[in-house]
């Protein structure tokens, strides 16, 4: 049986591939920052306990991303897939942004991604597994009171595709999606009737599961993914 690590698995984007990938027969691995939103997953994952590996870890923190690796190595001493999904956004205009706001979306979109990556590549490299980033269409599309974001996922685009470069020779893949506007928790939002224009977060999670049953030979390497019919303003 195969191994995943999600982080960000709590809610939104990243429950869903949790899901999905239970589905799939993969056993998972998945953070998030707090003991309480790890518990309120798990109990949407009822019945999957003997496959899952709830960790809290805070992509921020390098040391937090690291001790994850070692549970899921003690667990399982084996990983085939991560997916870089934890992802937080503030959105301000340029003379309002404040520093902490600044710092937290790149520490988390941006260095977070490159502190999970760097703490799984050993046994992502044993594995010839595949990474997945989940960026934005705002990392290449730029908008007002963005700048921060735009910066993080931009950054992020930047990112996966260099590092996919670089891993292609050792058998791994590398994918980012770029998905517009998800129905999920995102920036405090509930989810409701007035999201179902928007992709739902199980759309994504069949994007996840799509890429890892594509032949060897072929790498969707940048997928950007928008609604059907937006909504118009
Ligand atoms: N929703 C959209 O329209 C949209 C569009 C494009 C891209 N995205 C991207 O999709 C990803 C998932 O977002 P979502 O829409 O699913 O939002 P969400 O419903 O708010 O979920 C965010 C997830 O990330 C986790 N998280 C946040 N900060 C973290 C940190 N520092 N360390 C570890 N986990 C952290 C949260 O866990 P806890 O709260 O349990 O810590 C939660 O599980 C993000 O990278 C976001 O930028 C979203």
């Amino acid at each position: 049986m195969k191994v995943a690590y999600v982080t960000g698995g709590t809610k939104g984007i990243g429950l869903a591939i949790v899901q999905s990938l239970l589905k799939d027969k993969y056993r998972v691995a998945f953070s998030g920052r707090s003991e309480n939103s790890i518990s309120e997953a798990m109990q949407t994952l009822d019945g999957y306990e003997d496959y899952l590996l709830p960790i809290v870890s805070n992509v921020k923190s390098y040391d937090d991303e690291q001790r994850a690796v070692e549970f899921i190595k003690d667990k399982w001493n084996q990983l085939d897939l991560v997916v870089a999904n934890a992802g937080i956004g503030h959105f301000a205009p340029i003379d309002e942004l404040t520093l902490d706001q600044w710092n937290e979306t790149i520490d988390v979109n941006l260095t977070g991604v490159f502190h999970t990556v760097k703490s799984t590549l050993e046994l992502i490299k044993q594995s010839k597994g595949y990474y997945m980033t989940i960026a934005s269409l705002a990392g290449t599309n730029f908008f007002a009171r963005g700048t921060a974001y735009n910066a993080s996922k931009f950054g992020l685009v930047g990112f996966t595709q260099a590092m996919m470069l670089d891993l292609r020779d050792f058998g791994i893949k590398t994918t980012t999606i770029m998905p517009g506007s998800v129905s999920t928790h995102f920036n405090g939002r509930t989810p409701g009737d007035g999201d179902a224009w928007k992709i739902q977060p199980e759309d994504i999670a069949q994007i996840v599961i799509d890429l890892l049953h594509m032949d060897s030979r072929t790498l969707p390497s940048k997928i950007e993914v928008r609604p059907s019919f937006p909504r118009k303003p």
